[in-house]
């Protein structure tokens, strides 16, 4: 599902509103909500909503949510660019949630421990062993407009990992590691949203979505989840798609 909305605010209000009521079902089935979060700028609105939005903070089953991330840079959780520290400046200082709810990536350690033990922690969290490959109740996602999603990025080795829940990233054009998900443990989630926001990802969302399958240099093909997938994408971002 493709959901086109005005601007940044609209798609993060939009979104918050669909993440309380997966996390509220989630709770209401299972007793936890389960949540991968994304990185970068998009998604910090979002966060914001859940909770200066009065509704949203009141509806939000904030002690029975377990918040992991899709992907981490290689700093420590103090740096400008961690995207663990955005969530918690956005979100977590607003709200009580305990420390043994927050599965931070880390990120600051040599890139392969901070994988392997992120794995370890995500596979302890939801008691299964490999090969099984636990269900996030919800991945959040980005795309940035080379089409990368997580820190799953063009022509890169982690494209094709299809056994480890978790890896490090070499990413030469930033001369860095990243870590993060792999497609096998995206795809297996129950639901997928994707925030794509700004008239620099246009042309690429369009590639994605409506041209030819080419995953090598469009990542954000990879993910086909088998659970829901929403796509949320301002007017900007969406003005090349020919919906029908
Ligand atoms: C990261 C993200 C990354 C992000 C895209 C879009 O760590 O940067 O996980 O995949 O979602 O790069 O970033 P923006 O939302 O800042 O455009």
């Amino acid at each position: 599902m493709i959901r086109i909305l005005k601007n940044l605010d609209q798609v993060s209000s939009a979104a918050a509103e669909e993440l309380v009521k997966s996390a509220v079902s989630a709770v209401e089935k299972r007793g936890v909500f389960r949540i991968a979060l994304s990185g970068g700028s998009t998604p910090k609105t979002l966060f914001s909503n859940l909770v200066s939005d009065q509704e949203f903070k009141k509806q939000m089953p904030w002690q029975s949510t377990h918040f992991f991330w899709s992907d981490e840079r290689t700093v420590p959780p103090d740096h400008a660019d961690s995207n663990f520290r955005m969530a918690r400046e956005a979100m977590f200082k607003h709200v009580e949630v305990s420390e043994t709810q927050i599965h931070r990536i880390h990120a600051e350690e040599d890139p392969n421990h901070a994988a392997e033990e992120y794995e370890k922690e995500i596979r302890k969290h939801f008691n299964i062993s490999a090969p099984q490959l636990p269900s996030f109740d919800l991945i959040l996602l980005g795309m940035g407009p080379d089409g990368h999603t997580a820190s799953l990025f063009p022509g890169t080795e982690a494209l094709k990992e299809q056994k480890r829940l978790v890896v490090s990233n070499w990413v030469s054009k930033f001369n860095t590691h990243r870590i993060t998900f792999t497609v096998p443990l995206i795809n297996h989630a129950a639901a997928v949203m994707f925030l794509v926001c700004g008239e620099d990802k246009a042309a690429t969302l369009k590639a994605v979505l409506e041209g030819p399958r080419d995953p090598e240099v469009y990542p954000s093909q990879l993910i086909k989840p088998d659970g829901d997938l929403i796509w949320f994408v301002d007017q900007a971002a969406g003005k090349l798609l020919e919906l029908d």
